[in-house]
């Protein structure tokens, strides 16, 4: 059976996996500008907190599930305690909505790579890129319309392709070594944008505006909220990612001194991205002779339409284009590969597939999907939505369930302990347990309670939408998602699975 599930080769593959899977989008576009609004230099109190509080027990907890039971998400899980194999596959149905938009996001990324050269987008990068080059009825008038967009047609389908071949090259040499080459080729690129950003007019200021800490933010509990939801996306916990990829790794490993390793290269590369888009946002400030508060934004935002902007503005604009994009590309596309993995694993261990058929069940029908949805003047809207729901009630409902399945009903911890601290570099005790049964139920509860109430007691749905599409692909997945899962929960397994321990 292991032999079929495939391997990492040892414990430096696995750890350039798993930070391939960490540094991702959140990286580049979501720290920066969660750092600026939530207090500056004084962000890395909570930011650091949260880390140490929740981030890195959590990964613990993820690392112990995949090794100690040796399986995909579902199975894994089901190992663990019978009723809980249904977090399993609500983790897995998380990463068919997010893969599906991750790729639109490289696909663009791909094209804007391409159009940083010429700076297609002429001097109105906000028109073009909601105009010519989405074309997408935003607001009352999103999801009526539905077209193709060319360009983007084509790059996701080189997308899908390039997924489709890495994870059909299996565990070490389609995942391990794409991360073993993307991750050191990122670093270069970045640091050369990041230095080429220092050198711009206006980047001090633009870094004064990042690092200044307003210590009054810290009374605001808005701003912790946010430092957790940032570790929590940042880290990639409980998407079943962590698990899925520790449970190719061999019995006698060192699971807490890799996690550290990956949380400390995850920060180290958000430090830098805030550098760097922050001496950028600083560079269009002076240009613009505005404010740097007046043009910080994140997300889409900061890279299709500020970066273009910056692109134009900035002397030898078309490398500093091909940098950022680039970037986009390999991080996010490492960070795609894991969240495929999760689905191809758990379809594998379902259906007793090897590599190759378990990477074409999955793959065919998502890229066939995600191809026909998202290169559309529906795109933009399908996407924010999607992420904005998948994010607030999936990712964090199944971490909530999760902890208070194992803390309270399951009582695993202690299992999980002793089995981290059989091999690992330092000995968990009664903090870790605290920290996973106390502090991260609580902050996932109150985070996800207040972003119900928000979302209930707007006047208007979501982004503005049209409720139809806000009930569909909002409130309809999310909740479809706990269903299927306790559906698929219900199936039998392949002979042999149930085994508690397999060898
Ligand atoms: N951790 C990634 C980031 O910071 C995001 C991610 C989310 C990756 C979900 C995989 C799965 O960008
Ligand atoms: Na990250």
């Amino acid at each position: 059976e292991r032999a079929n599930r495939g391997a990492f080769s040892g414990r430096s593959a696995f750890i350039f996996a798993a930070i391939g899977s960490a540094v991702g989008l959140g990286n580049i576009w979501r720290f920066p500008a969660a750092a600026y609004e939530g207090g500056g230099g004084a962000f890395m109190i909570p930011y650091l907190v949260a880390l140490l509080t929740a981030g890195i027990p959590l990964l613990f907890v993820d690392y112990a599930i995949g090794h100690r039971w040796r399986g995909s998400a579902p199975l894994a899980w089901r190992r663990l305690k019978r009723w809980t194999e249904f977090i399993g596959w609500w983790q897995v149905l998380i990463c068919v909505i997010i893969g599906a938009y991750y790729a639109l996001i490289i696909a663009w990324s791909l094209n804007y790579m391409v159009f940083s050269v010429g700076q297609k987008w002429g001097d109105d990068a906000e028109g073009y890129f909601f105009g010519q080059f989405t074309h997408s009825l935003m607001g009352a008038d999103a999801g009526i319309s539905f077209d193709y967009v060319g360009p983007v047609l084509v790059t996701i389908l080189l997308v899908w392709v390039a997924v489709i071949i890495t994870l059909a090259l299996g565990v070490e040499s389609g995942i391990a070594k794409t991360s073993m080459i993307f991750i050191p080729l990122l670093v270069v690129m970045f640091v050369i944008l990041v230095v080429r950003a220092l050198f711009l007019p206006g980047a001090m200021t633009g870094l004064n505006a990042l690092f200044q800490p307003n210590w009054a933010a810290l009374a605001d509990p808005a701003v912790w909220i946010a430092a957790y939801g940032q570790i929590f996306f940042s880290l990639s916990v409980a998407f079943g990612i962590m698990l899925t990829y520790s449970s190719y790794l061999k019995k006698k490993t060192d699971l807490t001194g890799s996690g550290l390793v990956v949380g400390f290269a995850n920060s180290s590369f958000e430090i830098l991205a805030g550098i760097g888009v922050f001496s950028a946002l600083g560079f269009m400030a002076q240009a613009q002779g505005v404010q740097v508060q007046d043009v910080v934004t994140d997300g889409i935002g900061l890279a299709f339409i500020a970066f273009p902007t910056i692109i134009s503005q900035a002397p030898g604009g078309a490398l500093i284009g091909v940098l950022f994009f680039g970037s986009l590309v390999l991080a996010g596309f490492t960070s795609l590969v894991s969240i495929i993995e999760v689905i191809v694993s758990a379809v594998q261990d379902k259906f007793g597939l090897s590599r190759v058929p378990g990477t074409l069940v999955v793959l065919l029908p998502m890229a066939i999907g995600s191809t026909l949805l998202f290169p559309t003047t529906m795109g933009l809207a399908l996407l924010d939505t999607l992420d904005n729901f998948v994010n607030s009630y999936g990712i964090v409902g199944a971490a909530l369930v999760s902890t208070i399945a194992l803390g309270y009903i399951v009582r695993g911890l202690p299992t999980l302990r002793d089995h981290l601290n059989f091999k690992g570099t330092f000995r968990l005790g009664i903090g870790w347990e605290t920290c996973v049964k106390v502090i991260a139920p609580l902050v996932l509860g109150v985070t996800m309670v207040l972003s119900a109430v928000q979302l209930l007691t707007a006047d208007k749905p979501y982004s503005e939408y049209p409720a139809f599409f806000v009930n569909v692909f909002g409130w309809g997945m999310a909740i479809a998602l706990v269903v299927i899962a306790i559906v698929l929960s219900l199936a039998p397994w392949p002979a042999g699975s149930n085994k508690d321990r397999p060898d």
